[in-house]
């Protein structure tokens, strides 16, 4: 027979031989080349607009996650984050605001940073591309390179508004489609359609600042001639990093094999870094340019003194987290951009995510189509840990994927509130009825416990290699599988029953139960750290470290409890339903602002019209007709007598309002038989966008049979 500690020994003996198993049919680069420190940068999101469930699903909670995971091991690490603060959308939106582009970026940067905080993003340094150590340190980036003769400089002609004295940004310029004819195009793509556009294409262009036509005017650019820096690009990626993740790889591959081309790195636009050379007055670095050297802005803010060892020391790994549409500038242009200035690292991984939709569709800033970090949290508050954890589940790291409120709903009750929350509260309540709050002691352990604790031991090591090679979601599941195992622990071994014959036992299964639940709260610190503070506090333990995981003596025996509380609760239909409807309202909104009347048809003469006899009714009798869920049937008195009318207007009116109510009908119309009824004539209602139908009705009370002209 075992007891708890020699099970001990002999599981560590286990989870170092699953450990070396795993090594052998997996290998990463992590574990094949030591590194002394990482440094980790989540893209720079822009300050124009909120952050959504997308930007936290697409890359802040997987960079969260890992960095946590990093620190647990106590690994050196550095988490960067920080605001974009410079490019076109952000001066449209000023303009549209009438305010300056620092004050929209002040604004979101304090709401993005808050929100980031809120759902526990750990960045040691958030910065924004506005400070000015930012702009010195891009300025000088651009400036090394210049002088180094990295760039070439070209002259092309660009449109140009003669009133405002201001060559224009492909978004300032408005016009017709070329391709759906839909007028408000902008210069850069068609929304109407979706198509991507040059300025060029557009007919009728327009600038979007004077609402002059704009004219072209000879320009100069600063290029990086990305097809000098494709062969070693392709060697770099292509060879050396078959590791990457196959959307990223794929993209990276489609873009070289298209043949790299010389990239503009500066804009004519009053809002961003001044190009930092004689003569270039009113242009200033792209904000593709600028903004990744934000990562090293960031850090320098943070460490003025040792930044350096985190870029430029071959012996860190550099990992960035983005999301699809990044993907290019990441592992493309900003390693050229790395390369040319000489001393800096390139990165070892660049684990974008695909995009998260929300209900099916895209999500949308400017169709408020998201759910926004901001209004979650009032909504849902203290509930921080579901939505990463909903989010981590359904990351979309392979794939597109979709998130629902049935599913968030569903997440939450039947995974962290049925299994998680459910185990933790059996064996804390159990402990505190049978053993008031103190650790019992652990006994003989049945070949039923060892085979539970086996299960177990195997969870550190498969929950690291996920991790170590980005498979949040996977590692996710390894947590709450823990989870599962002791949830069937404990309905296996009703300890409740044991109560009145066998304490010793019951001891025993208290005590390993609350070991996996320690365990709990160390797996799942990563992905859900404000549930293992809670946890921790629940056990009276101050902390954890991840080498800990797959302990049985984590707590010893004797050891003092606090208060058992609930871990997560149960969201209810109602909150659900809320937050759909919230979705639909949206969705309408979106539906009537982009409504367009059709087309008016074709011209009729006077004497056309005057054959249609239109006439008040009033409506005697109403009722549904059977077996045909869109039809009413009416009792009309025309003021000569009465009619029988069907309408299909069921789905929008209930029978009782109408009664006694007067309507409008075409009198003359040959009758025809509809479900078997005969209907002597038509009532004239109004369509909404929507397909909402709206009974014509006069405005005030007039004779039966009073004809409408
Ligand atoms: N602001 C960009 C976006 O949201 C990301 C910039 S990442 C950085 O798509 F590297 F440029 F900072
Ligand atoms: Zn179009």
């Amino acid at each position: 027979m075992f007891s708890c500690n020699t099970t001990y020994f002999s599981l560590k003996t286990l989870t170092f031989a699953q450990r070396n198993k795993n090594n052998k049919t997996q290998s990463h680069r992590y574990m094949e080349k030591k590194f002394k420190r990482t440094t980790v940068t989540s893209a720079l999101p822009y300050a124009n607009g909120p952050v959504h469930i997308g930007h936290l699903a697409g890359v802040y909670i997987p960079a969260d996650i890992y960095v946590r995971y990093l620190r647990l091991k106590k690994e050196d690490v550095l988490f960067i984050g920080g605001s974009d603060e410079h490019g076109v959308p952000i001066t449209i939106r000023a303009r549209k605001e009438g305010v300056t582009p620092q004050d929209i970026v002040d604004r979101y940067h304090t709401l993005i940073k808050d929100s980031f905080k809120e759902f526990g993003i750990s960045f040691d340094v958030y910065g924004r591309t506005s400070s000015s150590i930012h702009h010195d340190t891009a300025s000088q980036f651009f400036r090394t390179l210049y002088d180094k003769g990295e760039f070439i400089e070209k002259t092309s002609k660009q449109y140009y508004d003669e009133e405002a004295h201001t060559f224009l940004a492909d978004r300032y310029i408005t016009g017709e489609c070329p391709h759906c004819h839909a007028e408000g195009a902008y210069g850069d793509q068609c929304e109407k359609c979706g198509s991507t556009l040059s300025p060029t294409e557009l007919i009728n262009p327009k600038s979007a600042i004077s609402g002059s036509k704009p004219v072209m005017k000879e320009t100069t650019h600063w290029y990086l001639p990305l097809d000098k820096h494709e062969n070693w690009l392709r060697k770099w990626i292509l060879e050396e990093h078959k590791e990457w993740r196959p959307n990223v790889y794929g993209q990276c591959k489609s873009w070289l094999d298209l043949g790299l081309q010389p990239r503009a790195v500066s804009r004519d636009l009053d809002w961003g870094i001044p190009v930092p050379v004689e003569g270039a007055e009113g242009k200033v670095l792209y904000v593709w340019f600028d903004a990744p050297i934000g990562y090293i802005s960031n850090t320098k803010e943070l460490l003025p003194d040792s930044w350096e060892k985190w870029w430029k020391d071959p012996e860190t790994r550099l990992i960035h987290f983005i999301g699809k549409d990044n993907i290019v500038f990441h592992c493309i242009v900003f390693p050229a951009m790395l390369k040319a200035e000489g001393s800096y690292i390139l990165p070892d991984n660049v684990p974008a995510n695909e995009f998260l939709n929300l209900e099916g569709d895209k999500i949308s800033t400017s169709h408020n189509w998201a759910v926004w970090l901001h209004e979650y949290l009032h909504d849902f508050p203290g509930k921080q840990d579901v939505l990463r954890y909903v989010l981590t589940a359904n990351a979309p790291e392979t794939k597109d994927n979709d998130f629902t409120w049935k599913d968030f709903q569903a997440r939450n009750n039947n995974e962290l509130v049925a299994v998680y929350g459910n185990f933790v509260n059996r064996a804390l309540v159990l402990t505190g009825k049978y053993f008031d709050n103190k650790v019992p002691s652990c006994g003989e352990l049945t070949e039923y416990d060892l085979e539970t604790l086996k299960e177990f031991a195997n969870v550190k090591a498969e929950v690291e290699k996920l991790l170590d090679s980005f498979k949040f979601r996977d590692a996710q599941k390894e947590a709450m599988n823990l989870a599962r195992i002791g949830n069937k622990y404990l309905a296996d071994t009703e300890p409740w029953k044991l109560a009145k014959t066998d304490m010793p036992r019951v001891a025993t299964i208290l005590n390993i139960s609350l070991q996996l639940v320690a365990n709990l709260s160390i797996a799942f610190e990563p992905f859900l750290p404000f549930s293992s503070k809670r946890l921790r506090n629940m056990l009276n333990i101050k902390s954890f470290e991840w080498e800990q995981l797959g302990r049985t003596d984590l707590l010893a025996p004797g050891h003092q409890l606090n208060k058992a509380e609930l871990l997560f609760e149960k969201i209810e239909d109602n909150v659900i339903e809320a937050q759909v409807q919230k979705l639909l309202e949206t969705k309408k909104a979106n539906e009537a602002a982009n409504y367009t009347a059709n087309p008016i048809k074709e011209t009729i003469e006077f004497n056309t019209f005057e054959k249609l006899d239109i006439r008040v009714g009033t409506i005697l009798e109403c009722q549904k007709v059977p077996k045909a869920d869109k039809l009413l049937q009416f009792k009309i008195d025309d003021g000569l007598g009465t009619r029988t009318i069907v309408s299909g207007i069921a789905k929008h009116y209930h029978p009782e309002e109408l009664i006694g109510k007067q309507i409008c009908f075409i009198a003359n119309l040959a009758p025809r038989k509809l479900k078997g009824i005969v209907s002597e004539g038509m009532i004239l209602s109004a369509e909404n966008f929507d397909g909402n139908l709206s009974v014509i009705m006069p405005q005030k009370e007039v004779k039966p049979g009073s004809e409408v002209k």
